[in-house]
């Protein structure tokens, strides 16, 4: 009997998956998990700003993105920003922030923690972008704990994964992409990735104008939904899989027409609203 099967009791039925206690009344008999409908995962286009930005883009911003569109649509304007951003911008477009320390509060100059990056009025969060795994040297287990405290603070976490390009000419870009993922969702029930997003965002293609081939990008985010399914089969089929990597509005809709590239995290193009508008379109 495999997980997720239902054992049958005569006069009584119950959900046999991990940890779930057995009847043991009557006499059983099993049957299959029921197949998942094919889950229709909403498009996601978020808006990488990093440190770039001002209260006057923030106000253009949040005025112009105010009609309901096929996709979620969220910025990420520097942390200082997002307040006004989430006070200005109507229920079309969510905001977040690129960042979150692991404490809830404490001697950590510098820091936000995602407490208050929430009551400041960010729904979302960036965890383990490069920029930030590469310049500020953050582990895979800091990552972790970084994933552990955005859930803690009912953050939505976008998870960033990628390899560089002598990984990827080594032929390890799976395997690299693999550790990076399992490390970071180890502390939490995997599900909880399914409310947020993971984001494959190969690091050579990030700010270069190379963009990986839908081809490329498909064959990893198939492999990322393969590696979710061997954990639980619910997430893979929901969680959705961002591209991130210098995705502008030309190239944007021959990526998302692929079967497992659910939206983008965008940096550069996201800068200009009516770039950034070209993808949310093509979504
Ligand atoms: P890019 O950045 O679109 O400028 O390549 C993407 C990212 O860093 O998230």
């Amino acid at each position: 009997m495999r997980p997720g099967d239902y054992r049958c009791f005569i006069g009584q039925a119950e959900n046999c998956g991990s940890g779930t206690r057995l009847a043991t009344l009557g006499r059983a008999f099993t049957i299959a998990r029921p197949k998942l409908a094919r889950v229709m995962r909403k498009s996601l286009i978020a808006a990488n700003w990093k440190c770039h930005g001002s209260l006057l883009m923030v106000d253009d911003f949040a005025n112009a993105l105010t009609h309901h569109t096929m996709a979620d649509v969220v910025v990420f304007p520097p942390a200082v920003f997002v307040e006004r951003f989430a006070n200005q911008a109507l229920n079309t477009v969510d905001c977040g922030v690129q960042d979150i320390g692991v404490a809830e509060s404490g001697a950590y100059t510098g820091e936000v923690a995602g407490e208050m990056a929430r009551e400041a009025g960010a729904k979302w969060v960036i965890i383990g972008h490069s920029e930030r795994r590469n310049d500020q040297q953050e582990s895979d287990e800091l990552i972790a704990q970084k994933l552990l405290a955005a859930t803690r603070a009912e953050l939505r976490p976008i998870l960033c994964v990628g390899e560089t390009q002598s990984q990827r000419e080594a032929g390890d870009a799976l395997a690299v992409v693999e550790q990076q993922l399992l490390s970071a969702v180890a502390k939490l029930d995997v599900s909880q990735i399914s409310i947020g997003a993971v984001a494959y965002e190969p690091v050579w293609a990030i700010g270069t104008g190379l963009t990986a081939t839908p081809q490329q990008a498909q064959d990893m985010h198939k492999g990322i939904r393969e590696l979710l399914r061997q954990i639980d089969e619910r997430t893979a089929d929901e969680t959705r899989i961002i591209y991130g990597g210098s995705v502008k509005a030309d190239n944007a809709a021959s990526l998302f027409s692929q079967p497992d590239i659910d939206g983008a995290l965008v940096g550069g193009a996201s800068l200009q609203l009516d770039t950034f508008m070209g993808i949310i379109a093509a979504a």
